[in-house]
C-alpha cells in the first residue's frame, strides 16, 4: 500500500507577514502573538511592569490632561490614565478581540464616558478624529528587543497627531549588549524555538550555559521625547574579557518610563513578561581576552514592520544576522 505524503498546505495560501520556516511551518508574528487574549493575560498579570507603569502614568498624567495610549491592549494603561485625573484618553488598538476586552473593562470600572477606544493601527488614523491635543501620549510597544514592536513609529506617528508637544511614556530606551558563549543545552533550546527570545530565569538553565564574553554595553539609545527617529545604526567595539568562543549576542533594554520610574528586562531582573533576545550567529569564532570585537546595529522600522540587521566581527572573523524572528 502506497501512503500519500500530504502536500504543505501553507504553499496555496498568499504570502503573509509571519515567517514561513523551511519546514513549512509559519510563525506567528508580534501581531498575532497579541492577538491572543493569553498573550496579554501575560502582561497584566506582570506586577513588576504593572505597578511602574501606574506610577509612571499618575507622575505625569495632570487632571484635565488629554492622553493617547497607542497599543491599549486590555485598556490597563489607559484606565490608569483615567483614574489620575485625564480628562479624555484615545485609546487605539488594532486588535478588535483584544479592544472589546478593554471596552469590557472601562464599562465596568464606569470610566467609558472618558475613555475613547479607536479600532485599527493608529498609524494609519486620521488626525482630524481628535478633536483635542493631547498632553501625554503612552505606548507599551516595547519588545524584548526594545524596538521589535514598533515603539519608534508608533511614537513618531503619534506626536505628529496634531502636532504634539507633550510628554512621552516612555521618555527613553536603550538597548544593551553582551557578546556571550552559549552552552549546547540553551543552543538547542533556542534553535528549537525558531525565535530569538529566550527566558534566562528558567531553572532549565545553568550558569555554563551563558558565558558572557564581554561587559555589557549601551547601542542605540534613543531619546524617543526629543527626536522622531524611526531607522538607527550604530557601531560600538567590545572588550572580550575572557577567552571562549562567540555564539551569540544577548539584548535587553533599559526604558524610562518618567522622571524615576524605568523599566528593564535585564536577565537578572524581576520575573517579568518580557524575556531576553539571545540571537545566534551562523558561525562561532574563537577569541581571547583582550581582543577588540565590533557590533554593528541597524534598526528600520517603517511603519508596516520593523527590521534589522546586526554585523559582527573580530579579526578577520565577521558575520551578518538579518531579521530573524523576535517576538
Ligand atoms: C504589549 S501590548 C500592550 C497592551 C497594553 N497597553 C498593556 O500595557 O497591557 C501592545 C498592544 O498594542 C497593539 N498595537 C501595537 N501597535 C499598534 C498601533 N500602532 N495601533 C494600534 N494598536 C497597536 C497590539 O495589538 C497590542 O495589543
Amino acid at each position: 500500500m502506497s501512503v500519500s505524503v500530504l502536500a504543505n498546505p501553507l504553499q496555496y495560501l498568499p504570502a503573509t507577514n509571519g515567517a514561513v520556516l523551511s519546514n513549512g511551518i509559519l510563525e506567528p508574528t508580534v501581531k498575532d502573538y497579541f492577538a491572543n487574549p493569553f498573550s496579554h493575560d501575560r502582561l497584566i498579570s506582570d506586577r513588576y511592569r504593572v505597578e511602574i507603569f501606574h506610577e509612571a502614568i499618575f507622575q505625569t498624567v495632570k487632571p484635565g490632561d488629554v492622553v493617547l495610549d497607542i497599543g491599549a491592549g486590555t485598556g490597563i494603561l489607559s484606565l490608569m490614565a483615567a483614574s489620575a485625573g485625564a480628562s479624555r484618553v484615545f485609546a487605539f488598538e488594532e486588535n478588535m478581540n483584544i479592544l472589546e476586552i478593554a471596552l469590557f473593562n472601562a464599562k465596568k470600572k464606569g470610566l467609558l464616558n472618558k475613555i475613547e477606544f479607536i479600532p485599527g493601527n493608529s498609524k494609519a488614523i486620521h488626525s482630524d478624529l481628535l478633536l483635542e491635543r493631547p498632553d501625554v501620549i503612552l505606548s507599551e510597544t516595547i519588545g524584548s528587543f526594545a524596538f521589535n514592536e514598533g515603539i519608534l513609529s508608533n511614537l513618531s506617528s503619534g506626536k505628529k497627531i496634531l502636532g504634539y508637544d507633550g510628554v512621552l511614556i516612555p521618555r527613553s530606551i536603550t538597548l544593551i549588549i553582551s557578546v556571550v558563549q552559549i552552552g549546547n543545552v540553551l543552543l538547542k533550546a533556542v534553535k528549537n524555538t525558531h525565535c530569538s527570545v529566550v527566558n534566562l530565569k528558567s531553572r532549565l538553565f545553568s550558569a555554563e550555559d551563558l558565558i558572557y564574553l564581554s561587559k555589557p554595553k549601551s547601542i542605540l539609545s534613543v531619546d524617543l521625547q526629543n527626536n522622531n527617529l524611526t531607522t538607527m545604526s550604530e557601531e560600538v567595539s567590545m572588550l572580550v574579557e575572557r577567552k571562549g568562543h562567540i555564539n551569540g549576542i544577548l539584548f535587553w533594554f533599559d526604558a524610562s518610563l518618567s522622571s524615576n520610574c524605568t523599566i528593564t528586562n535585564h536577565p537578572l531582573s524581576h520575573e517579568e513578561c518580557w524575556q531576553q533576545s539571545l540571537m545566534i550567529l551562523p558561525n562561532h569564532f574563537e577569541v581571547d581576552k583582550d581582543d577588540d570585537v565590533f557590533i554593528k546595529l541597524e534598526v528600520h522600522d517603517d511603519s508596516l514592520s520593523v527590521n534589522h540587521r546586526i554585523n559582527i566581527g573580530c579579526k578577520d572573523h565577521i558575520c551578518t544576522i538579518e531579521n530573524t524572528q523576535i517576538l
